[in-house]
This record gives C-alpha cells, sequence and structure tokens, in this order.
C-alpha cells in the first residue's frame, strides 16, 4: 500500500487568516498588503482609537492605490477599495484574534517585555499549529520567541516603511525556526507582491546593519566638519544613486528610532558592543533632546512645513 505522509506540511495555502497586532505607521501597511492579496486580517491594537487611526492610514494608502489602478473610474474605485476593507476585521481582543488566525505578525511598540507579555498570552490563545512572526526592527528574535513554547514557528518577518511601497521583507530564522515554516513565510509575502530575503538573527539584519552604521559615519563626517550636511545629501544621491541622502533618510526614519536603535546596539547587540561605528553621536543626541525628531515633528535636521508634511525645505 502506498505510504502516506503524515507529517503536516505548511504551505501558504494553509495560511487563510492572519492577525497583525499593532495598527500603527507597520501594521496599518501589512495589514493593507495581506488584505490587498486576498487574505482575511485582523487588525489588532489597545484601544478603538487606535485601530481608528490605522483604518485611515489603509483607507487613505487605498486612494491612492485605486487612483492607479483605475483612474478615474470612481466606481471601479470604490468597488476595489470596498473589497479590500470587507476582508479587514478590527478588534481589541489579541488572543480572541489569534485564537482564529494561522499566522500572527507582530508590529506593536518596539519594547522587549512588552513584546514578550504579548506572545506569552497568545502562546496560550493561538492554535498550536499558528505561526508566529515579529516585527521588530533592532531586538533579537530569539529573546521574544523566548516567551513561547513554539520556537519552531516563530521567525522574523521585517517589513519596510512605506509597506505599501517597500518590496523588500526580511525573513528572519532562529536556529529553531522550521524549514516548513519558513517556506510558508516566504510563499505568504510573495503572495503579498514582495520579494523575501533570508538573514540570521543578528544585529540589523541585513539592511539597517550596513544602513544605520552608514548614517552614523555621515553624522560623524559633519561633525568634524569635512562638509556640510547638505553636501553629503547631495552627495550620496548624486554619486551614489541613493533616493535620499542620509540626513534626509534620517529625518524620514526618526531620529529618535536612530538613536534608539544604535544606543541598544552600543550597549548589548551582538558583535557591536562599544563598537564605534555605532557609539553615541552629539549631533544626534542635541536634536532628540530638544524634540526634534525628523519629518514627524516638523523639524529634525531639515524643516519641514506643517507636522509629517512630505516636502522638506
Ligand atoms: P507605531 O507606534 O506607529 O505603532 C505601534 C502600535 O502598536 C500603536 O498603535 C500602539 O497602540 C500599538 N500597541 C502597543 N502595544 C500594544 C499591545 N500590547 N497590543 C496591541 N497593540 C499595541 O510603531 P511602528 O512604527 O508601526 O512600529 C511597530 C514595530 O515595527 C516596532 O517593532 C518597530 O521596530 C517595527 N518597525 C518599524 C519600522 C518603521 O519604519 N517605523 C520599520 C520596520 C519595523
Amino acid at each position: 500500500p502506498t505510504r502516506i505522509l503524515a507529517a503536516s506540511y505548511a504551505t501558504s495555502a494553509n495560511v487563510k487568516k492572519i492577525t497583525v497586532i499593532g495598527s500603527g505607521l507597520m501594521g496599518a501597511g501589512i495589514v493593507q498588503v495581506a488584505a490587498q492579496s486576498g487574505y482575511h486580517v485582523n487588525m489588532v491594537d489597545l484601544k478603538e482609537e487606535f485601530l481608528a487611526k490605522g483604518e485611515k492610514i489603509i483607507t487613505s494608502s487605498l486612494k491612492r492605490v485605486a487612483k492607479k489602478k483605475h483612474g478615474d473610474d470612481a466606481a471601479a474605485s470604490k468597488k476595489f477599495i470596498d473589497e479590500v476593507m470587507s476582508r479587514i476585521s478590527l478588534s481589541t481582543d489579541s488572543n480572541k484574534a489569534a485564537s482564529e488566525s494561522d499566522l500572527v505578525v507582530e508590529a506593536i511598540v518596539e519594547n522587549i517585555k512588552t513584546k514578550q507579555a504579548l506572545f506569552k498570552a497568545l502562546d496560550e490563545a493561538a492554535p498550536k499549529d499558528a505561526i508566529f512572526a515579529s516585527n521588530t526592527s533592532s531586538l533579537p528574535i530569539a529573546d521574544i520567541a523566548a516567551a513561547t513554547n513554539r520556537k519552531d514557528k516563530f521567525a522574523g518577518l521585517h517589513f519596510f516603511n512605506p509597506v505599501p511601497q517597500m518590496k523588500l521583507v526580511e525573513i528572519i530564522r532562529i536556529p529553531e525556526t522550521s524549514d516548513e515554516v519558513f517556506n510558508t513565510l516566504s510563499d505568504v509575502t510573495k503572495k503579498m507582491g514582495k520579494v523575501p530575503v533570508a538573514c540570521k538573527d543578528t544585529p540589523g539584519f541585513i539592511v539597517n546593519r550596513l544602513l544605520v552604521p552608514y548614517m552614523m559615519e555621515s553624522l560623524r563626517l559633519v561633525e568634524r566638519g569635512d562638509a556640510s550636511m547638505q553636501d553629503v545629501d547631495t552627495g550620496m544621491k548624486l554619486g551614489a544613486g541613493y533616493p535620499m541622502g542620509p540626513f534626509e533618510l534620517m529625518d524620514y526614519v526618526g531620529l529618535d528610532t536612530i538613536k534608539f536603535i544604535t544606543d541598544g546596539w552600543y550597549k548589548s547587540g551582538k558583535g557591536l558592543v562599544g563598537d564605534k561605528l555605532v557609539a553615541p553621536s552629539p549631533l544626534l543626541e542635541k536634536l532628540v533632546k530638544e524634540g526634534h525628531l525628523g519629518r514627524k515633528s516638523g523639524k529634525g535636521f531639515y524643516t519641514y512645513e506643517g507636522v509629517g508634511a512630505d516636502k522638506g525645505k
């Protein structure tokens, strides 16, 4: 008789319902691309008002997508937006949302204790086969996974801001992450129209491990008085073909975020402790202390018209 392989082989076909926890900048983006690709998604946050904010991020982004897709055809645009939105449910109960999900993606505040507490509770509440993923930028995936009893079904799923536009997703494997889980996450991200790359659980993964020291080096260059920040930005755009210079990029990411990441790595980043590449920068420290955090606060290295404005001066 034919031997039937009983081992459950997870594929993206098994992922039908996704829960995204955190409906901020990243969470809302992940919910949007998942729903646009046909997944049913639970969007979870602590309060209704935060969910409403996330919903607003999604609808305004979908309007832009609809305009590109359907131009001035208002009926077609409305149909497209309504269809995507119909696949999104809102909830303030992360355990209940996870209990009916095949994949849970966490995009909450970047705090190890908060993430561990969340995953500990989810581990009890979610089906035992559900895959857990964290969108963390700077915390070790292993430390977050340690709060669960499903390390084989745990990975990092690192999207980039703005999620609907940025094609890359880094999939971070801890030693326990199974091949099936990795392959499933790879398939799911491809279905979302993204390009997955794999990386071990090292500080910054691929992109930020290279980008953050580059940004810090640009700060040192200006601090030494070797060049002006405007000339550094122009240099990297016109000489290296980067779409933004490092100072424009830091304003976009948020100066508090850059400080948070480098402080963490300088103190406890594997292979980076005490490394001058990620040592504090006086210029960055000063701006953060003054509350100049970049575009989101209206001023960082450059000044922006109105808080959250798109155009720098
Ligand atoms: P955000 O501050 O815009 O959103 C976080 C959301 O999580 C908030 O709405 C907050 O109310 C909610 N939240 C906090 N604790 C919660 C809990 N226990 N349960 C449910 N919801 C909770 O933050 P953002 O920028 O979206 O970042 C989220 C995560 O994504 C962080 O881990 C960050 O490191 C990572 N990330 C951020 C990127 C960025 O460019 N902002 C890029 C890639 C990753």
